[in-house]
């Protein structure tokens, strides 16, 4: 697979948002790096636990500019959270058990994640925050 580059269709137009969503993205790529280069799963699952450490992260920051602007998505949003921590820590349990072709899976899950969560999902609430807090 090859990296994500960033673009500007990313762009939710919210700062500290989209700076956490380029950290994301480069976290993405050092995984997809790591898989590609078939290192030992010990070397990537370091970086997929950097993944999920800032996806908590950024996570939490979306959900209070949400609850700021009483966003009436929210229960669904965090839902669409929880669903994704979930998952990758399914993922990485089956990575550990079934070997390298989950890692292929696991990237192939985290690229179309990253797609859906950006262009989709934070655009809908970016639409709806107040224009303040897009500078
Ligand atoms: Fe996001
Ligand atoms: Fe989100």
């Amino acid at each position: 697979m090859q990296p994500i580059k960033w673009n500007e269709e990313f762009k939710i137009d919210i700062k500290e948002i989209d700076e956490q969503h380029k950290v994301i993205l480069e976290i993405f790529n050092q995984i997809v790096a790591s898989v590609e280069k078939k290192n030992e799963w010990q070397a990537t699952s370091s970086i997929v636990d950097s993944l999920i450490h800032h996806a908590y992260r950024h996570f939490a920051t979306e959900e209070r500019y949400m609850i700021k602007h009483q966003y009436p998505g929210l229960p669904v949003h965090i839902d669409q959270h929880l669903d994704f921590i979930k998952k990758v820590t399914m993922l990485t349990q089956e990575v550990k058990e079934k070997g390298p072709d989950k890692q292929k899976e696991m990237i192939a899950y985290l690229a179309k994640w990253y797609y859906d969560h950006v262009l989709v999902i934070d655009k809908k609430y970016s639409h709806y925050l107040d224009i303040e807090e897009k500078r």
